[in-house]
C-alpha cells in the first residue's frame, strides 16, 4: 500500500518527533522512476522517457545553527550520521547516508547553521527504480526551499547528480534525477539529455485497458556498479573512434561501420554503440506512438527489441532477468524489458489491465521452477515529481 501524500507526510514528521523530540519545518518528497525506454542513453546525450513511481522518499527537515548535519532514516534505524557540514567530504558519510551528506556537501556554503534531517521512504532498493535519486532529490528540494535557495529544476536535478557523481562515486547519468524531479502525474517525461528539452507525454494507458507492470525480480550483482562504469567507457571509446563528441550525434547503424575494424574490441564497441543508436530511435518511435491515435499496444513489441538490445548488444541483462521477460511474453505481455542499469533489478511489462495477475503468477512459477522467490510486482500509474508535502 502506498500513503497518500498527508499520510506520508504526518508518519515522516512523526518518526522526526519521536527521534529528535521537536517537529520538522517540513516534510518533501521526491519519486522513484521507471524509464518506459531510452536506457544507457543519458550519458550519450540521447534521449529517456521516463515516469514517475507513486512510491516516494520523504525528507522531514529543520534547520540547526551549530552547523552540524544530523541524519537519521526509518528505514536504517540506529544508523544515523552526524558531522559537521565543513567537515563532509567524497565518502565520508557513507552508506545511505551519503546521498543527503552529498547533496548538503554540493551546497554547503549556503548551508553553515547545519540540518536535521530523517528521511522514510518505500522506494524499492536495489531494484533499479531509483530509491536514490528519490533521496537526493528530496534532500535538495528540502534544502532549496527551507533556504530559499533560488535553484530551479534544472539546478536541482544537478545538484542530486553531483552527490551522487562526485560524493557517492556512483558514475550515474541525468535520467534519474530528472525524471524524480520534473515528472508529473499521468505523463511521460520525453527528455533530450543533449540540451535538457522536454515534453510532458500524456501516458493514460489505463483509458486504453493496459497495464505498465512492475516485476522486482530480487537480483542484484555486485559487478552492477563495474559493468556500469565500463558500459560508459565502452561509449565513450566508440564516439572517440567515429570522431563524434556523444553517441547521440550517430543516428543511422549503418554510420557505425567503422568500429568493425576486424578486433574483438571493435566488434564490442560496435555492439554497444549500435544498442545506444537503436534504442535513441526506439525513444522516438515510442513518443511519435504515444502522441498520436495508435493503439498504444504498438510501443509493446519496441520494448522487447529494448530488452533484445540490452542483452545481446550492451550485454548488461543475467540469466534470471532474461527468463523474468520471457515468462511475461508467453503470458500475454505486449512486450517486456529489464530496466535502469543492468546486472539484475526489474522488468517493465505492457500487459492488458485484466492481466497483471496472470502474467505476474506466470513469472513467479517460472521463478519457482528456478528456485527463486517470487517477483515483487506492481501496476505504475504515472505519478507527480519532487514536491513539498507539509
Ligand atoms: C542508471 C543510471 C542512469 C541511467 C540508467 C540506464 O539508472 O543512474 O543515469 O544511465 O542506469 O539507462
Amino acid at each position: 500500500m502506498i500513503p497518500d501524500d498527508a499520510d506520508a507526510a504526518r508518519t515522516a514528521a512523526e518518526a522526526f518527533a519521536q527521534r529528535f523530540g521537536q517537529q520538522p519545518e517540513g516534510v518533501w518528497a521526491a519519486p522513484g522512476r521507471v524509464n518506459v525506454i531510452g536506457e544507457h542513453t543519458d550519458y550519450n546525450g540521447g534521449f529517456v522517457l521516463p515516469v514517475a513511481l507513486p512510491h516516494t522518499t520523504r525528507a522531514a527537515v529543520a534547520r540547526r545553527d551549530d552547523g552540524l548535519l544530523v541524519l537519521a532514516s526509518a528505514q536504517h534505524p540506529g544508523d544515523d550520521a552526524e558531522v559537521a557540514v565543513v567537515d563532509l567530504e567524497p565518502g565520508r558519510p557513507g552508506g545511505w547516508a551519503g546521498y543527503p551528506a552529498g547533496v548538503v556537501h554540493a551546497l554547503a556554503e549556503q548551508v553553515p547553521g547545519g540540518l536535521t534531517v530523517l528521511v522514510d521512504g518505500n522506494v524499492p532498493a536495489g531494484a533499479g527504480l531509483s530509491s536514490s535519486a528519490a533521496l537526493s532529490c528530496s534532500v535538495a528540494l528540502a534544502v532549496r526551499d527551507l533556504l530559499d535557495l533560488d535553484l530551479d529544476g534544472d539546478a536541482l536535478i544537478d545538484v542530486a547528480r553531483r552527490a551522487e557523481n562526485d560524493f557517492v562515486g556512483a558514475p550515474t547519468g541525468v535520467l534519474d534525477q530528472s525524471a524524480s524531479v520534473l515528472c508529473t502525474a499521468g505523463h511521460a517525461l520525453f527528455l533530450d539529455t543533449r540540451d535538457g528539452a522536454r515534453e510532458q507525454v500524456p501516458l493514460d494507458l489505463a483509458a486504453a485497458g493496459l497495464a505498465l507492470l512492475v516485476m522486482d525480480t530480487g537480483t542484484t550483482h555486485d559487478h552492477a556498479e563495474g559493468g556500469y562504469r565500463d558500459r560508459r567507457r565502452e561509449c565513450e571509446q566508440a564516439a572517440r573512434r567515429l570522431g563524434v563528441e556523444l553517441l547521440r550525434e550517430v543516428d543511422d547503424v549503418a554510420a557505425l561501420a567503422p568500429l568493425a575494424d576486424g578486433t574483438e574490441d571493435g566488434e564490442v564497441l560496435l555492439r554497444r554503440a549500435r544498442h545506444v543508436v537503436t534504442e535513441d530511435a526506439r525513444v522516438l518511435e515510442v513518443v511519435a506512438t504515444l502522441r498520436g491515435d495508435a493503439d498504444p499496444r504498438a510501443i509493446g513489441p519496441v520494448l522487447t527489441a529494448g530488452h533484445e538490445s540490452l542483452r545481446d548488444d550492451f550485454q548488461i541483462s543475467v540469466p534470471l532477468i532474461d527468463v523474468c521477460v520471457e515468462a511475461a511474453l508467453a503470458a500475454g505481455a505486449h512486450g517486456a524489458r529489464m530496466v535502469g542499469g543492468g546486472f539484475g533489478g526489474s522488468v517493465l511489462a505492457l500487459v492488458e489491465a485484466g492481466a497483471a495477475d496472470d502474467v505476474t503468477a506466470a513469472v513467479t512459477e517460472r521463478f519457482a521452477a528456478e528456485q527463486h522467490p517470487a517477483p515483487r510486482t506492481f501496476v505504475v500509474v504515472p505519478s507527480a515529481g519532487a514536491r513539498r508535502l507539509a
